[in-house]
């Protein structure tokens, strides 16, 4: 059986402080484990003793960690590969909490992807029933026919199922590819790919440009950072739903004169 982890440690790992600023804690006096004085050196069970600090007991849960990277093709977004391709843990300086990524980007696919070690919070976003937006800008073999964007952007049939209605905006044509960006409220499987192989247009390039609000901003492949406590806050009062008084998609693409296939069905204006 392996020993029980120092205090420090423990101290450290909870997030409650650094290793080092533990062991001043400690050293001053200010840490308490079942009830006596700690001494460096010091072990505890931290599911079962008692841990204070200055009287205040420390609870054995990791804090909540959100971080928004910029997923660089040429990673997988599972946990571990089979096939010992790079995952989007390994980008990750902190390894502790276990982060797990929000939703799926194909290894060949880049952009937002949000990872953290919030269950509710995952599934929030993730559940087709809160129709969070995500936003993906996809290069397409071929020039589809206005029709046939259409017909898209109101719903195909998959083998999991008819695709709920989607944004569909037309950005640039070139000589045998067309570029589009699609708004899609849920997100299963390839499933952008798997829309336009339907319609036999196969995607070339997929980058997720916006996740539940959430841009890439400045942040280049690879780079990632934490969010802040007001947007984990607007997560929480409402996954995906838009700031009052902020632009919708469709006004938006309307103002810069593009072509937009807006489905009959839901959604309305997002
Ligand atoms: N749709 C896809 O086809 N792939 C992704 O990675 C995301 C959405």
């Amino acid at each position: 059986m392996s020993p029980l982890p120092k205090l420090q440690k423990i101290l450290s790992e909870f997030g409650v402080t650094s290793r080092r600023k533990a062991e001043e804690l400690i050293r001053e006096g200010r840490v308490a484990v079942k009830g006596r004085l700690a001494q460096i050196g010091d072990r505890a069970d931290p599911f079962q003793d008692s841990i204070k600090i200055d009287g205040r007991r420390i609870t054995p849960f990791p804090p909540k960690l959100y971080i928004l990277l910029n997923k660089p093709r040429g990673t997988v977004t599972t946990l571990d590969d089979p096939e010992g391709r790079k995952t989007v843990i390994d980008l990750l300086r902190i390894k502790k909490p276990r982060l797990f990524p929000v939703g799926r980007l194909d290894y060949d696919a880049e952009g937002v992807l949000l990872l953290t070690n919030d269950g509710e919070i995952a599934h929030r976003l993730s559940h087709p029933s809160f129709r969070v937006p995500r936003t993906y800008l996809v290069k397409v073999s071929g020039k589809p026919t206005p029709e046939e964007i259409r017909r898209l952007s109101h719903g195909v049939f998959l083998e999991d199922g008819r695709t709920a209605p989607c944004h569909i905006f037309n950005l640039k044509e070139t000589r045998e590819n067309l570029w589009l960006q699609m708004v899609l409220y849920e997100g299963r499987n390839r499933q952008v790919k798997r829309m336009w192989e339907k319609i036999g247009y196969p995607v070339l390039k997929l980058k997720r440009v916006e996740f539940a609000g959430f841009k890439l901003g400045r942040l280049k492949p690879g780079e990632y950072r934490f969010l802040q406590p007001g947007e984990v806050q607007r997560i929480k009062e409402g996954a995906g739903e838009r700031k009052k008084g902020g632009k919708g998609i469709y006004e938006i693409f309307q103002k810069r004169g593009s072509r937009i296939y807006q489905p009959h069905g839901r959604p309305e204006n997002p």
